[in-house]
């Protein structure tokens, strides 16, 4: 399991001046959560981002069926190798212009290979995402969730403060999907910090655990961070490749838990 490096540094986009004011002004509004805890990961250091894990998670089927929540400029959408694609947004980018949760009231009839999540980045939303997801992926498939290592209280406040930096606090969902025996789930330290879930039977479900995790903020995860299932791209990539493989010993189209 990894741990950020204590000699990098928390880096700050430009601003303008509109948001440098917005931002004190919301922070001043929030400063009972005011923490001096970080986790000091350098994403720009880190040669992996979420494009490669989509691609490496569908790599064992380049023609198969991707979802994904939340796509703005198909920044990922477009590099996504699979060979049939399906992305909602209510704003911009991918192919349906609706909220996830409307996309789901009525959601194809035939499973996904990969569903990433990336849309609204509130507890509640990414917890509707993935339970929603969960009944949408085929069995032995996989669920990639965006965003869930905030480096500090500002990047992971809800409501949002940052304009320019800000992960939400979907990362709640990583202490659900460990006490949860239907998926194998990691954390990898990659951009932002990308979740990877493994579904493992049918009717997958979700822990519920929002009464403890409803209420915390960023100092939580930071005291409890050593619990999550944090691993460096290799060991995320290594874990992977051990269920392709096996996949492909049992062979095409065989669901494989
Ligand atoms: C961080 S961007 C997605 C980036 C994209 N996945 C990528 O990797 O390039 C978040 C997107 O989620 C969309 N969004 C916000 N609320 C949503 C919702 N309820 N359902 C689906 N998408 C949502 C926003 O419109 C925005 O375009």
């Amino acid at each position: 399991m990894s741990t950020p490096s204590p000699s990098q540094r928390v880096k700050r986009k430009k601003r303008n001046l509109n948001s440098i004011v917005r931002e004190a002004w919301l922070t001043r509004k929030y400063r009972r959560n005011v923490s001096r805890d970080v986790l000091d990961y350098d994403w720009a250091s880190i040669r992996h981002n979420r494009i490669s894990l989509v691609n490496l998670l569908l790599c064992d089927r380049p023609d198969g069926d991707y979802l994904e929540i939340g796509c703005a400029s198909n920044l990922l959408f477009d590099a996504v190798l699979a060979g049939h694609k399906t992305g909602v947004d209510p704003q911009s980018g991918g192919t349906h212009r609706q909220t996830s949760d409307d996309f789901f009231r009525d959601p194809p009839d035939a499973r996904f290979d990969v569903v990433f999540i990336d849309g609204l980045h509130h507890y509640e939303q990414v917890r509707r995402d993935v339970v929603n997801a969960l009944r949408s992926t085929r069995v032995g498939g996989w669920i990639g969730l965006h965003d869930m290592l905030p480096r500090d209280w500002i990047e992971e406040h809800v409501p949002q403060i940052s304009t320019s930096r800000w992960t939400g606090d979907g990362w709640k969902v990583a202490f659900e999907l460990m006490a949860s025996p239907d998926v194998d789930f990691r954390l990898m330290a990659i951009d932002h910090g990308v979740g990877v879930i493994r579904v493992l039977t049918e009717n997958a479900r979700l822990a519920d655990l929002g009464e403890t995790l409803g209420p915390q903020r960023f100092s939580y995860l930071y005291e409890h961070f050593s619990e999550l299932p944090v691993v460096d791209y290799d060991q995320g990539r290594a874990w992977i490749d051990a269920f392709h493989a096996r996949s492909r010993a049992l062979g095409p189209d065989h669901s494989d838990d």
